[in-house]
């Protein structure tokens, strides 16, 4: 294990690639393959998307390419990278507040991140014994679940809800395996599951999604997630689209910050900030191209909401062929998707107790670790013994949420869009423009597009969601 004390030589990536495997794991998690498909589905498919896909490349693009960039230059944790720049640029180290505003939201994601990951690890489980009894009864490709009814295959999430000991179970296995990882440090530990994982991943992907459309109805799905009705876009819908973009992106937390500083080798951050765009939107899509053809084939409902994965899909698996193996490697698909993500939620956090606190790697992840673990018993107690507790129950918007969607919606609406905008106001007008060109090797055309979306379409369009998502009555 390498032991950074924060004062020894600083842990890197072994290459390029190395990073972008990393990012992009980042990048792709529960947001491409479970809120995603839920949100395309709720709010009416094609135009949805269309927009979505708009704000990942006029918004979100320049948004990664300026997090790198800080990350890169100031090769500290999030709050440390963004006081180096700032003094290399002649500006306020205050500015680093809203690194750690980052820091304090990713540390928040963590926590319920990892009671969702937990369902996911159940229904594995579900899954996986699915199948195990179909090996035993001779017949390996049959339909999951098979004799239960629609209500039984439904019933199951309640069953878990209503489970606290089995919740914190999930979630106590989930961290400690993302805690595992992180306290190995970032070549040993995040970089060797990234180089695992992300293969695996993409190749269930596309291997289910040809499934998919083979078995199911893949016209309806494309149709369903492609073809605009603009009637459909209405002011909510746009706002869940942005969100939902720098949350899929892991903007606004300092993530991508944190990964950057990593990076040791020279620059040249637009070719690697568009794969890694292209790799999450990618694979947003190709989640719905997954899911929807399975949940068209079987006539059930594509705006489920976010119980589509886990209540309609099992079901769905039930009668098509291979349904109890497909339906296993599906759950898996989305449990690898929210390690390589989970991991890079812990490391911000710990890499600022390493910066910042001079802790060793390991006390770090144990602190961030336990604490967002704790933090996220009080989000599935909110399921069953908690469920009558508000949290921000005097605020109108979080008047009825239980305690996990308070923690997702606050750091989502008003916690990442802030950090988003304060990452455009100091790149797009604050950093020295010398660095900003050399770091990020950008040049042309580029640069002055580049500029123009992170000076001033950035703070007004993030600034327009966070406003409008903390008041919605503004929209009407
Ligand atoms: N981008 C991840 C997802 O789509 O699931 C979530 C996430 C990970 C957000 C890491 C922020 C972050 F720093």
């Amino acid at each position: 294990m390498v032991a950074s004390t924060g004062s020894g030589e600083r842990e890197g990536w072994s290459s390029r690639s190395a990073f972008i495997l990393a990012a992009v794991g980042a990048a792709v998690g529960l947001g491409n393959v479970w809120r995603f498909p839920t949100l395309a589905g709720e709010s009416g498919g094609g135009a949805f998307v269309l927009f979505y896909v708009a704000c990942v490349f006029l918004l979100g693009l320049p948004l990664v390419i300026s997090e790198i960039f800080i990350g890169r230059t100031g090769q500290d944790d999030a709050v440390g990278s963004i006081r180096k720049v700032a003094k290399q640029s002649g500006a306020s180290g205050s500015w680093s507040l809203f690194g750690f505003l980052g820091v304090l939201a990713a540390f928040l994601i963590l926590s319920f991140y990892s009671v969702v990951a937990g369902w996911v690890l159940y229904y594995v489980g579900v899954m996986g014994a699915d199948f195990l009894g179909a090996i035993m009864a001779g017949d390996p490709f049959r339909g999951a679940l098979l004799g239960e009814s629609q209500e039984a295959v439904s019933g199951r999430m309640g069953e878990l809800f209503a489970n606290p000991m089995l919740l914190l179970s999930m979630h106590f296995a989930f961290m400690g395996l993302t805690l595992f990882i992180v306290a190995r440090g970032i070549g040993s530990g995040i970089e060797a599951a990234a180089t695992i994982l992300m293969p695996m991943f993409f190749v269930l992907l596309v291997g289910i999604t040809v499934y998919g459309a083979f078995v199911g109805d893949m016209t309806e799905a494309l149709a369903f997630l492609f073809t605009p009705d603009w009637s459909k876009l209405t002011p909510q819908v746009m706002n869940t689209a942005l969100g939902q973009a720098l949350f899929s992106l892991s903007l606004g937390v300092a993530g991508l910050i944190t990964y950057g500083s990593y990076i040791k080798g020279p620059s040249g951050l637009g070719s690697t900030s568009v794969t890694i765009a292209f790799a999450d939107t990618g694979v947003a899509l190709l989640s719905g191209l997954m899911i929807f053809p399975i949940v068209f084939a079987v006539g059930l409902d594509p705006a489920a909401g976010p119980t589509l994965v886990f209540q309609t899909l099992p079901f769905a698996f039930q009668t098509m062929p291979a349904g109890a193996l497909i339906g296993l490697l599906f759950f898996v698909l989305i449990l690898v998707a929210a390690v390589t993500s989970s991991i890079s939620l812990l490391e911000v956090p710990v890499a600022w107790g390493i910066g910042e606190m001079g802790w060793s790697r390991r006390t770090s992840s144990l602190v961030f670790g336990g604490g967002a673990f704790l933090i996220g018993i009080a989000c599935l107690l909110g399921y069953n013994v908690w469920s009558d507790v508000r949290l921000l129950g005097f605020w109108p918007l979080f008047a009825e949420t239980d305690i996990l969607d308070t923690v997702d919606g606050f750091t989502g609406k008003v916690m990442l869009p802030l950090g988003a905008f304060f990452t455009a106001i100091f790149v797009g007008w604050k950093a020295d423009r010398r660095l900003v060109k050399e770091m990020t090797g950008l040049s042309g055309v580029w640069l002055s597009l580049w500029r123009f979306l992170i000076a001033w379409l950035c703070p007004l369009a993030v600034g327009t969601i966070l406003i409008t998502g903390l008041f919605p009555q503004i929209l009407g």
